[in-house]
């Protein structure tokens, strides 16, 4: 017996949805995708403000990433982000990541803007990307700002050359946001004539300031997340209650 390919189900009404943002994709000159965590959860990565996230080793992990931890909770916050790198090392992008690889190659979308910091959208084969939260993939000195590999993280000498302190290359809470990304960003929100977000609660700034960015210079803003969003309100098109996998995958049928 054939197996049947994976057919998504969705009420009338998320159908009918999909059906208008799938004419939306096809008539944009400039579509700009915007991620958040939940974008990789379906990758194995949890986020950070589902109901289902977890704490690690009952601590908040929005307290370890920070510059006050790196300072005053240093073990720690070496051992939370060894952990996160090694839980990165064991998963992989997932069928929405490729599809939108493959956007990108065919010209549907033109660039990303993500939150994330697990590089899955370079991994799937993405190129035109802002992180605007930086990335795992790379450590530098917080001293000097020399860049290396992840792995130098990840073994036991953590002192730069200049005997700074060697940190991944992710934005903490208390650092601003690299320059170049949020001005990319910005110039790609404000050309961008459909503006699509994907699993993210949009609760931190600056960076949910490019979608009402993006709408205010005409843009169609579409916000497709499980659970509702502040910024649902100002969307043009909104879709609560699905996982973004599914949702990809019958946008890209
Ligand atoms: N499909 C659709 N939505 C999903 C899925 C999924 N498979 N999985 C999770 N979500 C939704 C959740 O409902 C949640 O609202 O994704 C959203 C993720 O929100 P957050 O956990 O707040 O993540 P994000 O918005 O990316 O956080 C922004 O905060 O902690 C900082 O720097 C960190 O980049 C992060 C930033």
């Amino acid at each position: 017996m054939k197996r049947r390919k994976q057919e998504n189900v969705f009420s009338n009404k998320v159908q009918e949805k999909l059906n208008l943002l799938k004419k939306w994709l096809k008539q944009a000159d400039q579509t700009v995708i915007f991620t958040g965590a939940g974008m990789s959860t379906e990758a194995g990565l949890p986020d950070f403000r589902s109901a289902s996230s977890g704490m690690w080793n009952n601590i908040n992990p929005l307290e370890l990433a920070s510059t006050e931890a790196m300072e005053h909770n240093r073990q720690q916050f070496i051992d939370f982000y060894r952990h996160r790198v090694e839980g990165l090392q064991s998963c992989q992008p997932h069928t929405g990541h490729r599809i939108l690889s493959k956007w990108e190659a065919a010209g549907k979308i033109q660039s990303i803007i993500t939150q994330n910091v697990d590089g899955f959208h370079h991994t799937a084969g993405n190129h035109r990307i802002e992180e605007l939260h930086g990335t795992l993939r790379s450590c530098h000195c917080h001293n000097c700002g020399r860049s290396y590999p992840i792995e130098r993280f990840m073994g036991e000498d953590l002192t730069c050359s200049c005997g700074g302190f060697i940190r991944p290359s992710v934005v903490l809470f208390g650092e601003s946001l690299p320059e170049k990304a949020l001005n990319q960003a910005a110039e790609e929100s404000e050309a961008a004539d459909l503006f699509i977000v994907l699993g993210s609660s949009l609760s931190v700034s600056p960076a949910n300031y490019f979608p009402i960015e993006a709408k205010r210079n005409g843009a169609k803003l579409v916000i497709i997340n499980k659970e509702e969003t502040a910024l649902d309100p100002e969307a043009d098109l909104v879709i609560n209650g699905e996982k973004i996998g599914s949702i990809l995958r019958e946008l890209d049928n």
